[in-house]
């Protein structure tokens, strides 16, 4: 039986370096408590077995992103088939909110879209009203920003790997959206270097910071866009991140400044305050010739609103994180379940 390990910074590894050298044979039985697994996980979002999936996509996603896809490796055969086995269940736990059916034409649907996506409550999430009121401390500042930036880094890998599969004419929109990524040609100030000054000044990011709702996101865009299903999904979900960014860095932008923090310190967050919408404008006008029907309309209401959750989550994550981390009586719950998926997969 193939074994995963643990660390204790990163979570569960799918392989170690003597595993990916020998050939995976996976059985039925082991394929079949995989998807057992993941019922699991995705019956109770948040809990052990789910946080412990979260991580375990993170550290594949982290190594395709370092390393490829390992084609023709035990790894690569290993990794595609917890991926794909898990991304299949994920998607059983998804809304199935369907687009109204008087939606008919692509303007329309639009139009609608973008309410949608200004009302998630990712853009009204109870963690601003700790930004508004200026009653975060300084840690507590720290660590959002340590798990803001996760997914911040990587921003820009995942408008490539979109670009991929998306028609040429596409294209140009998204690698304007990369030129942006990229500080307009001053690579100084790109946007993760942007990033880096205002993390240092709160004391840098520690790998302990990272939450599973943090790796959520980060495998939810890898889904939808390094493996994308047709370019509806991501372009729904890249769109509506795009939208939505402006009205949630406002609060933050607004305390930093507030606190008095230079306007060099914040620029990543007015940067984006001022350029993100009109990046979401531009995605969609870029895929409206490719929404066609009603399916299309509805691979990208899912992919948009699919997107906004796992964002959310992000914040769930931070705000719970903080409030655990002012309750020092706190302590994680302990479940049978992951006892059991330990003692499977021989974790040590
Ligand atoms: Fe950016």
């Amino acid at each position: 039986m193939q074994t995963l390990t643990t660390t204790k910074t990163s979570g569960i590894h799918a392989l170690n370096d003597v595993e990916m050298q020998t050939p995976v044979k996976l059985s039925a039985l082991d394929g079949d408590w995989l998807e057992d697994f993941a019922h699991g996980a995705f019956q109770n979002k948040g809990g052990e077995l789910w946080n412990a999936i979260q991580f375990m996509l993170y550290d594949l996603n982290l190594k395709v992103i370092s390393s490829g896809f390992g084609l023709d490796s035990a790894r690569g055969e290993k990794d595609w088939m917890l991926r794909n086995t898990i991304e299949r269940v994920e998607q059983m736990y998804l809304s199935k909110e369907m687009v109204p059916a008087d939606l008919t034409t692509a303007d329309d649907f639009l139009v609608w879209l973008k309410r949608r996506i200004a009302g998630h409550r990712v853009n009204h999430h109870p963690l601003f009203d700790y930004f508004d009121a200026d009653s975060l401390s300084s840690e507590e500042l720290r660590y959002f920003l340590s798990n803001y930036r996760v997914n911040m880094q990587r921003f820009h890998l995942h408008v490539a790997a979109y670009s991929l599969i998306v028609p040429f004419e596409m294209r140009q929109e998204l690698y304007n959206n990369l030129h942006d990524e990229f500080g307009q040609g001053n690579f100084a100030k790109a946007h993760p270097n942007l990033f880096e000054p205002l993390m240092n000044h709160f004391g840098g990011a520690r790998q302990e910071d990272i939450n599973p709702e943090t790796c959520h996101l980060l495998n939810t865009k890898i889904n939808l866009c390094w493996f994308a299903d047709g370019l509806h999904y991501g372009l729904g979900g890249m769109g509506a991140l795009e939208l939505s960014i402006p009205a949630q860095q406002r609060h933050i932008l607004a305390h930093l400044r507030r606190i008095g923090l230079s306007e060099q310190l914040v620029e990543f967050f007015v940067v984006h305050c001022e350029c993100d919408e009109d990046h979401g404008d531009g995605w969609f006008a870029a895929g409206l010739p490719y929404m066609v029907d009603r399916e299309d309309f509805q691979r990208v209401f899912s992919g948009a609103m699919r997107m906004l959750d796992a964002r959310a989550g992000v914040y769930d994550g931070i705000l719970a994180g903080s409030l655990r981390r002012r309750n020092p009586h706190w302590s994680p719950r302990k479940s049978s379940q992951l006892v059991s998926y330990h003692n499977y997969f021989e974790l040590t």
